[in-house]
């Protein structure tokens, strides 16, 4: 598949086959997003990649822990809650994936039904927690460079016709996930990746989520006045 063609067709699958996912096609996709650039060739970045029992361990753990009204425990300074446009945006991908769902605005318990997907990685064959080197906490690089490496895995993974989702959710319990995964306390847990073979009968995976276009996000200076265009 073409770069350019994955770029564009990939989106983010919320819905999995029972299929398993081999190791060797995991490394082969690990071994790409490997060669994302970093600040000063650093490659901060730690993966752990779970199946099976242990990542039924997870998902009970965070069950649990949710439903029991546990406050979530992220290892990175979580965002206040958005506002103004990127709220807007928020909402926007919201509907769009409640709608195409049939989840009715006031179905109170089918969200709460689609929340506890996210918190078990979607039922997600594979859960790809992300980590990097704990001394690098406090380095804004270094969350730059684990998100440039996710962002190629999950490219790597599409071409391949593998679907995922960068999963914030699935970490949000991030004691159950660091204990049941082994993480050392040198590495701090930035996120997830839920990954598998898309369920192609799964609604939600079609959705297209919109973007501003790039006269929105970017502005162009001295192109005119050096008559390239
Ligand atoms: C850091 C990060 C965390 C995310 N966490 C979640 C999540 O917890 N649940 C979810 O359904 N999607 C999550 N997503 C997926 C985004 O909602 C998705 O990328 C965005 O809406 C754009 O849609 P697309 O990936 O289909 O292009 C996350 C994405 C990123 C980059």
């Amino acid at each position: 598949m073409k770069l350019d063609q994955a770029m564009s067709e990939r989106r983010s699958i919320r819905g999995f086959t029972d299929a398993p996912v081999s190791q060797k096609i995991l490394e082969e996709v690990i071994e790409l997003a490997n060669r994302a650039p970093s600040s000063m060739n650093t490659q901060p970045w730690h993966l752990h990649v779970l199946t099976g029992e242990p990542l039924e361990r997870v998902r009970t753990g965070n069950t649990e822990r949710m439903l029991g009204g546990v406050t979530p425990t992220r290892d990175i300074e979580d965002y206040a809650a958005y506002e103004g446009e990127h709220r807007k945006r928020q909402i926007e991908i919201a509907v769009q994936l409640f709608e195409a769902m049939g989840i009715e605005r006031h179905d109170a318990e089918r969200r709460q039904d689609w929340v506890m997907r996210g918190f078990r990685q979607f039922d997600a064959p594979v859960s790809i927690v992300v980590c990097f080197d704990r001394s690098l906490l406090n380095n804004t690089i270094a969350h730059f460079d684990t998100g440039a490496m996710t962002y190629g895995l999950v490219l790597a993974a599409w071409a391949r016709g593998l679907g995922a989702v960068i999963n914030g959710q699935g970490i949000m319990q991030s004691p159950v996930v660091r204990e049941v995964a082994e993480i050392p306390d040198d590495q701090v847990i930035l996120t997830c990746v839920a990954l598998g073979w898309p369920d192609e009968g799964f609604v939600a995976n079609s959705v297209v989520s919109r973007r501003r276009p790039v006269s929105n996000t970017t502005k162009f200076l001295g192109f005119e006045a050096a008559k390239v265009s």
